[in-house]
């Protein structure tokens, strides 16, 4: 059976954002706004990480500085270690996001140690977000495929996610980096994780590089997950995963839902026309098919 409510964890101004040309601050601003109300209360502003390596995000302090705030969204960002943390907090972040990998080459390659360093050092930043009761999601990275080992053992993604959940994320978000999965294959590894972690604390954030994100939501949606991650408009990608395309676009991903009956309180309409915006300020196609048939 479907569930009667999705809720949609909007990853556009981060992962999508980090991955297109720099956009002004003041568009990064009426994009967070403009997905605010058009009823997303969950979105993903910025990233506190090295500047060096993902100068699209350098802004994110000044940007979840100057937002207007409305009142039931949750405001959260990337945090790698504790300085991002540190970031996170003085600009007064909601939540905060962990991100690691099932794949060792994948994790060296995006955050420069292996798997388990990357735990170690979470567990600072687990400490002082209890300590400040802010709440920590987490991602797991390439749990169906990565760029550079291939095929990754679903029990791995199940071993990395259980740590996750242990030292204290309320929610893990399991990517498909790179868009290999397929439906079934999908299914098989939410089921061997879903062993470990319930899928009411597990999310999915699906890329489209194959075209199959929106038919692996649908293979998942009697599992018990009650959130999946998207990008407006499909924006974006993973520097650090070549060849990955944008994330499922939320327009595309709530149209089905609505499809079913699913209610997620979001306005497509509304949202498809700040999907477009950004577009045209940066200066791209529209990667979500609702959005085009809309507009
Ligand atoms: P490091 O290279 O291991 O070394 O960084 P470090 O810790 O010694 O730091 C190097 C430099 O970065 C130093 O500056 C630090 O001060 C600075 P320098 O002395 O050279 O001038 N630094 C920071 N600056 C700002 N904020 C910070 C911070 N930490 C250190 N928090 C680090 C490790 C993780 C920081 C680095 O590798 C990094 O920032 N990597 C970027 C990773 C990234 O953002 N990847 C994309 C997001 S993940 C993703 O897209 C996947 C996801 O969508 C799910 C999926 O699709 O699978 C989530
Ligand atoms: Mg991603």
């Amino acid at each position: 059976m479907y569930p009667a409510h999705i809720s949609i964890y909007e990853v556009g101004p981060r992962d999508g954002l980090q991955n297109e040309a720099p956009l002004h601050i003041a568009d990064k601003i009426n994009l967070i706004e403009g997905l605010a109300a058009a009823g997303i209360q969950r979105i993903e502003a910025g990233s506190f990480v090295s500047p060096k390596w993902v100068p699209q995000m350098a802004d994110s302090a000044a940007v979840c500085q100057q937002i207007t705030r409305a009142p039931k969204v949750r405001y959260s960002a990337l945090t790698p270690n504790i300085t991002g943390l540190k970031h996170a907090v003085a600009v007064g972040m909601d939540e905060i996001a962990v991100f690691t990998a099932a794949s060792e080459t994948f994790c060296q390659h995006n955050i420069h140690c292996s798997i388990s360093q990357s735990l170690a050092r979470f567990e600072a930043v687990f400490t002082e977000a209890q300590r400040l009761n802010l709440p920590v999601r987490a991602y797991v990275s390439c749990v169906l495929g990565c760029p550079y080992e291939g095929d990754i053992a679903a029990e791995q993604v199940a071993a990395v996610a259980h740590t996750l959940l242990e030292m204290g994320a309320y929610e893990v978000s399991l990517g498909d980096t790179i868009g290999v999965g397929t439906p079934a294959k999908v299914r098989r590894m939410l089921d061997t994780v879903s062993v470990c972690v319930p899928p009411a604390q597990l999310a999915l954030h699906f890329h489209d590089t194959y075209g199959q994100a929106l038919a692996n939501v649908l293979a998942c949606l009697d599992s018990g997950i009650a959130t999946i991650d998207s990008a407006v408009a499909g924006l974006g990608g993973c520097p650090y995963a070549r060849g990955s395309s944008g994330n499922l676009a939320t327009e595309d991903l709530l149209y089905m839902l609505h499809g079913l009956g699913i209610h997620t309180g979001i306005d497509v309409k509304q949202l498809a026309s700040v999907g477009q915006q950004v577009c045209q300020r940066l200066g791209i196609v529209n990667r979500s098919k609702v959005a085009l048939a809309l507009l």
